[in-house]
């Protein structure tokens, strides 16, 4: 996940698990619990793609997704690769080199029973059913490499953070229209019923996509986002890559 402001790692560690989700008899519980609210309540609000996306993966609420499985359905469609890992935190640096090489990481580590409401690390739901569905789609796959690319180019710190910024206002936590509703975009909001439904409330201040906005915007995995962005398309995605190159 890119640029996280984990300020106290061990202490949020706790209530983890840290064993692999496939051994853990409390893992399909939590996947099943998370699913079967979060399906739901994206029936009205999430990007079409989405869904699609879910399907062709065949992820569901009945039994974790075996990562070989997802593996080689996405690789058939876009040819990335999935990739375990039981870091809990992987850092922004090595977060876009795994894009720049076409591989996505996921985490075999899902929340606790007691942390189901809130997490602010990356881990096996979000990255699963908020990321992948959408990396079935060879348009989106190529954004996201894209982003791993004109990071891994980059040259100064300040440089990373503010693209770390955009990639979290559009990939993570991204608005997008479709057929003149405003959608559900980003992973963080597809895996998340307390952003997902956040972000179609009054608490949020909706601002069209604005690239040097995105990335001045501060980033915090903590409290729910109070701004919010709307992408119009993913050709405008594209055109604000190209202004990094
Ligand atoms: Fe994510």
């Amino acid at each position: 996940m890119a640029d996280r402001n984990i300020e106290n790692l061990e202490e949020i560690s706790k209530g983890y698990f840290n064993l692999p989700i496939k051994n853990n008899p409390d893992a399909l519980e939590v996947w099943t619990k998370l699913y079967d609210r979060q399906y739901y309540n994206l029936k009205d609000k999430a990007y079409s793609l989405f869904f699609y996306g879910l399907n062709q993966l065949s992820i569901n609420g009945l039994s974790i997704p075996k990562l070989s499985e997802l593996n080689c359905i996405i690789n058939k469609k876009t040819s990335w690769t999935l990739s375990p890992t039981h870091v809990e935190y992987t850092g922004a640096d090595d977060w876009f080199r795994h894009l720049e090489e076409k591989n996505f990481v996921i985490t075999e580590v899902i929340r606790s029973k007691e942390n189901i409401d809130y997490t602010p690390y990356p881990e096996a739901f979000h990255d699963i059913f908020g990321h992948l569905a959408l990396m079935c789609f060879q348009e989106y796959a190529k954004i996201v490499h894209r982003f791993g690319m004109i990071y891994n180019r980059l040259q100064t710190q300040k440089e990373k953070k503010e693209f770390a910024g955009f990639w979290w206002y559009v990939i993570e936590f991204g608005l997008i229209m479709e057929d003149n509703q405003m959608k559900a975009f980003g992973a963080g909001l597809l895996s998340s019923f307390g952003e997902c439904n956040n972000a179609f409330s009054d608490n949020v201040i909706l601002r069209p996509f604005d690239v040097n906005e995105m990335k001045n915007t501060p980033v915090s995995a903590h409290e729910f986002h109070q701004k919010l962005f709307i992408i119009e398309s993913f050709d405008q995605i594209n055109e604000a890559l190209d202004g990094w190159k």
